[in-house]
């Protein structure tokens, strides 16, 4: 009985998805953050179109360059790679990093809330 319990447990924690490796609480702050992000964006390859690119991969990647996506010309010409610096410019005020863009999203003026916001999506993000 006890094996089997310890057997039904293992089953349990293989099929929970890839970890996240992060449990700090920057990084439980940062999801608690992406709540406003992801009515328009998924951070894993998805079949389900959101409002917003699939940011799946993102870090590295040039502006504007999901396949799929509707862009607008400003972020399409802005010729931004996403990194870690350009994310946080673009999150304190889309509007200024990118003029014309239409992601309808104001922006995050607290420095700490975008670094623990920008730690969740590179973590998240990235290609399992
Ligand atoms: C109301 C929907 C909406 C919300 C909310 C929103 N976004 Fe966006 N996001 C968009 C759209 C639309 C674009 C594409 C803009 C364009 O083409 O000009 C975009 C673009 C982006 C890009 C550029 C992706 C690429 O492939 O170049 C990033 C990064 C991004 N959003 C991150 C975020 C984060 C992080 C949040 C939460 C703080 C957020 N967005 C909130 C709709 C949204």
């Amino acid at each position: 009985m006890a094996a089997l319990a310890v057997a039904l447990a293992a089953s349990v924690v293989s099929a929970q998805p890839a970890a996240p490796a992060d449990q700090s609480a920057e990084f439980k702050r940062g999801r608690m953050l992406y709540i406003q992000c992801r009515a328009c964006h998924d951070l894993q390859p998805s079949p389900v179109e959101k409002v917003g690119p699939n940011l799946g991969g993102v870090i590295g990647r040039r502006a504007g360059s999901a396949a799929d996506f509707a862009y607008s010309p400003a972020l399409q010409a802005s010729k931004l790679v996403w990194d870690e610096a350009t994310l946080d410019r673009w999150l304190e005020k889309p509007s200024a990093l990118a003029p014309g863009n239409t992601m309808a999203f104001a922006g995050i003026a607290n420095a700490a809330d975008r670094a623990a916001l920008i730690r969740y999506i590179v973590l998240e993000s990235a290609p399992r």
